[in-house]
């Protein structure tokens, strides 16, 4: 049987990944789900949901919590990683302090996702060195934030297995189910970029090109990026190129808000656990629509099938580049395309590189190498440099006042600085 760790299991979303395993019973026989988290009462809560809900699923599984991280490792086949060091209270700062200077203030871009790098890359290779003794064969499932970066830092830091997720790797298809009412298996398409900087060309349907029509809808479910400037980019990019191609007017929205993304979290979150922790309820709760992250589960299980049960199948992973996007190093960690099976996963060639966005993927993996060094070696040149190479950062007025405010709100996390 399969043991499955989940590190970072008080999060909100672990219910989800029993969900997808209780849909994928007959081909995942998972005898052992590991829950750990350093958060004691989250996990406690976690254990308690996730037992009655098992049960209404039907799953055949025994279930356990741990504050061990050696306990929760050992003999694992897989370890799904969806950690937040220093959760949304840090989070916050992340989105906060770079708005103070009408810069972009997000979670994963810009001077925040880098801080919030630096927080997380030391406890992920701890994490991931600690793997390659006790469970040098299982896979580590990265969703921790921010995911190239991560997966980058363990890549080449570590000896561990590990394949970086992110649910936009199935947004084209979640879009063209939602705008045409088209099944998965039916939609096809090229993805090329980094994490959170991605562009999404050749859509097929069935094998054949979409029409312009279709496109144009597929296109308008991604609601972060201007119509128009889909169509005339003949590409869909990630939603998180608003912040490259509409900086001003969401840097002035996001500066107008009455809360960040992560306070409003923060608060949807009290509601998730209230409901979590009520011993008679096994539902899922509704608030945890409002998440960002639904549709990791099945990401996440998709991989486990394809590789538990050598199962041949195309998703998008995070992965050295090795040749697959031409203009990038091949140390870089690119989210492309893939084929996973047994094996693992091969990048599959980019065959077209979309005209006008390999500059920017180029500067933003020049920013995520640095911000890697940096955040390995403790070195404040190198995070200098690293925003010096940021689109969104760039000036040295910026970098000058940021660094030491960065670094201080984040002090506590930063045993490395
Ligand atoms: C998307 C991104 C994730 C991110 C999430 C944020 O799904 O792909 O990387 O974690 O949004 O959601 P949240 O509800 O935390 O704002
Ligand atoms: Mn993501």
């Amino acid at each position: 049987g399969m043991k499955f760790t989940i590190v970072g299991a008080g999060s909100s979303y672990t219910p989800e990944l029993l969900d997808e395993m209780g849909m994928r019973k007959e081909q995942l026989p998972v005898k052992e789900i590991m829950l750990y988290d350093i958060d004691e009462k989250r996990l406690g809560i976690m254990e308690g949901f996730c037992q009655r809900f098992a049960k209404k699923l039907g799953l055949d599984v025994e279930i356990r919590a741990t504050t061990s991280l050696d306990k929760a490792l050992y003999g694992a086949d897989f370890v799904d990683t969806q950690i937040r060091v220093g959760g949304n209270k840090q989070r916050v700062k992340d989105e906060k302090i770079p708005l103070r200077y009408n810069l972009v203030g997000q979670e994963t871009t810009g001077a925040g996702g880098m801080m919030k790098a630096f927080r997380t890359i030391p406890v992920m290779l701890e994490i991931a060195e600690k793997m390659e003794e006790l469970s040098p064969n299982g896979w580590l499932i990265n969703y921790t934030n921010p995911t190239g970066l991560v997966t980058e830092a363990v890549t080449r830091y570590t000896n561990a297995n590990i394949a970086g997720f992110c649910s936009g790797g199935i947004f084209p298809k979640m879009w063209a189910k939602r705008a045409l009412g088209i099944p998965y298996e039916q939609v096809q398409y090229d993805y090329m970029g980094l994490n959170h900087m991605n562009f999404i060309s050749n859509i097929t349907i069935d094998g054949r090109p979409v029409t312009e029509a279709e496109f144009e809808k597929i296109a308008a479910q991604n609601d972060d990026v201007d119509l128009e400037l889909i169509k005339l980019l003949g590409v869909i990019p990630s939603p998180y190129l608003q912040w490259y191609y509409h900086t001003n007017e969401k840097v002035a929205m996001f500066k107008a808000a009455p809360k960040t993304r992560g306070e409003y979290v923060q608060e949807l979150e009290k509601d998730v656990y209230a409901a979590y922790a009520d011993e008679t309820n096994c539902e899922k709760p509704k608030a945890l629509a409002k998440r960002g992250g639904g549709g990791y589960s099945e990401v996440a299980m998709g991989f486990v099938n394809a590789v538990y049960n050598n199962v041949d199948t195309k998703m998008v992973v995070n992965v050295p580049n090795k040749g697959a996007v031409s203009f990038l190093p091949d140390s870089a960690v690119v989210e492309v395309g893939c084929l996973v099976n047994k094996t693992g996963m091969q990048p599959l060639h980019v065959t077209e590189v979309p005209s006008m966005c390999w500059g920017l993927v180029a500067a933003v993996k020049n920013y995520e190498q640095l911000a890697v060094e940096a955040a390995v070696e403790g070195d404040v040149r190198k995070m200098k440099l690293a925003l010096l190479a940021h689109p969104l950062v760039r000036q040295w007025e910026y970098v000058e006042k940021l660094v030491p405010e960065l670094l201080e709100a984040n002090k506590e996390y930063l045993p490395q600085f």
